[in-house]
């Protein structure tokens, strides 16, 4: 006579449901997609750290880290691309998260969010609602956070800095290495295309000649080094201070000049003033100028 299986597998599912609901409630598997554009804000909202780290939070307020879909002079760079060319769509409400590839590193924590909140931004970018478009950053939880680990997820509980401090405002900050390694600003310093989308995009390129160019030249420092001297959030050069790149790129990019001038006598009686001018440009960065 066959068994009866069932109370057998009435039990293995019951077992099942019991162990697999909390690991979808609470595990890290859990999607918990961000429903609407205020809630993207509010998440990844800096404020919250200025109180304490005002020195910081100032240097990072003018950076470009602090507007990265504004371009230059504050415009919404986004525009252009949503009306016209492969990413554009007819009206706001058909975007999705699709026709933002540019999200990748201008916005990462987009990709958390449903495509109803990609659509939401595309209707501010299409009525060019400055103020919303500005309080989209690359804070600091996308750095200290979502950013700071390769291996494994970051855990949403916790930050990451250069050393473990585990009484701090409820989220206690993990040791993370990549912090101080190129590696780190790589990410979305960019390499090349990036082909992982239907409309693959290229722009910034910068860390591909840092890492082949500048260290097979013998360059020994790091993105940080150069560029966050003293944990200095500022990430200079600022375009937008026209004046202050100026002056940085001229101690970048020193101009030697020699010159050696003469008369060379083509025939009788015939003079022709020459000038020999040797120059020579030292590229002191750690990668290409300009980028982009
Ligand atoms: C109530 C005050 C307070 C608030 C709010 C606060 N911090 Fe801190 N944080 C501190 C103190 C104090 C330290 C330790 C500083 C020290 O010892 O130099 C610290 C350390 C850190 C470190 C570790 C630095 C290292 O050595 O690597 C990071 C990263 C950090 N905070 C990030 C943040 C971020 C991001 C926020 C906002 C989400 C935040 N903090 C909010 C007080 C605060
Ligand atoms: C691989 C990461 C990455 C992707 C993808 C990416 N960007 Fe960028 N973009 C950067 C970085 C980093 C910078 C700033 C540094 C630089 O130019 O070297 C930048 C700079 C810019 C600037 C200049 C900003 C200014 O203040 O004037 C514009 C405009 C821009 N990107 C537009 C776009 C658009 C549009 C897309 C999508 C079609 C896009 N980017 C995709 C990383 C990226
Ligand atoms: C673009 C990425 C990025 C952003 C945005 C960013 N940080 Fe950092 N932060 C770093 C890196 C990288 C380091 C470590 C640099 C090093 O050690 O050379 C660091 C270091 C720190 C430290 C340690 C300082 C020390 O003296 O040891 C604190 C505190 C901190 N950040 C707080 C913040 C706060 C608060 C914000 C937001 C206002 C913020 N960071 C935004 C990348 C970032
Ligand atoms: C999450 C992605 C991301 C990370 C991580 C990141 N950056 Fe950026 N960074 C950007 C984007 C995007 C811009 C351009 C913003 C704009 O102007 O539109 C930018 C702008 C800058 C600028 C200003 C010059 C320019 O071309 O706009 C500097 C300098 C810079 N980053 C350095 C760094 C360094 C150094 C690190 C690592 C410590 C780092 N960044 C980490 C995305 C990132
Ligand atoms: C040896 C020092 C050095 C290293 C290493 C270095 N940089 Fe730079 N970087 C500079 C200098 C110098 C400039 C010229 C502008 C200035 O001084 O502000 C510059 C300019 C930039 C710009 C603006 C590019 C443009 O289009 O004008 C970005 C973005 C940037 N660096 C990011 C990075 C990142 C990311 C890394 C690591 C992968 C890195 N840098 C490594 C020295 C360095």
């Amino acid at each position: 006579m066959p068994k009866k299986r069932g109370p057998f597998y009435l039990v293995l599912s019951t077992a099942l449901f019991i162990l697999l609901v909390p690991l979808y409630l609470f595990g890290e598997g859990r999607k918990e997609e961000i429903g609407s554009l205020k809630e993207l804000i509010d998440r990844y909202d800096s404020t919250r750290c200025r109180e304490c780290h005002g020195e910081i939070y100032a240097q990072w307020e003018k950076s470009h880290h602090a507007r990265p879909l504004m371009g230059m002079d504050g415009w919404i760079f986004m525009s252009k691309y949503l009306k016209e060319g492969v990413l554009s769509v007819k009206s706001p409400q058909q975007a999705t998260k699709a026709n933002f590839p540019c999200a990748k590193c201008h916005l990462p924590q987009l990709f958390q969010a449903s495509d109803a909140v990609a659509a939401e931004l595309a209707a501010a970018v299409f009525r060019d609602d400055k103020k919303t478009v500005s309080r989209l950053n690359i804070g600091c939880r996308i750095c200290h956070q979502d950013r700071a680990v390769v291996h494994g997820r970051p855990e949403k509980s916790a930050l990451y800095g250069n050393r473990a401090i585990k009484d701090h405002e409820g989220l206690p900050v993990k040791k993370s290495p990549l912090l101080k390694d190129p590696l780190f600003c790589g990410q979305c310093h960019g390499l090349g295309p990036n082909l992982e989308f239907e409309n693959p995009v290229q722009c910034a390129t910068l860390y591909g000649s840092y890492l082949h160019a500048y260290l097979p030249g013998g360059g020994s420092q790091t993105c940080q080094d150069c560029h966050m001297p003293g944990r200095d959030h500022s990430s200079l050069p600022n375009f937008n201070d026209r004046a202050g790149t100026s002056a940085r790129l001229r101690q970048a990019l020193p101009l030697e000049v020699e010159t050696l001038g003469y008369v060379f006598q083509l025939e009788e009686g015939k003079h022709q003033p020459l000038a020999v001018v040797k120059t020579r440009i030292t590229n002191k960065a750690g990668h290409r100028i300009p980028d982009g």
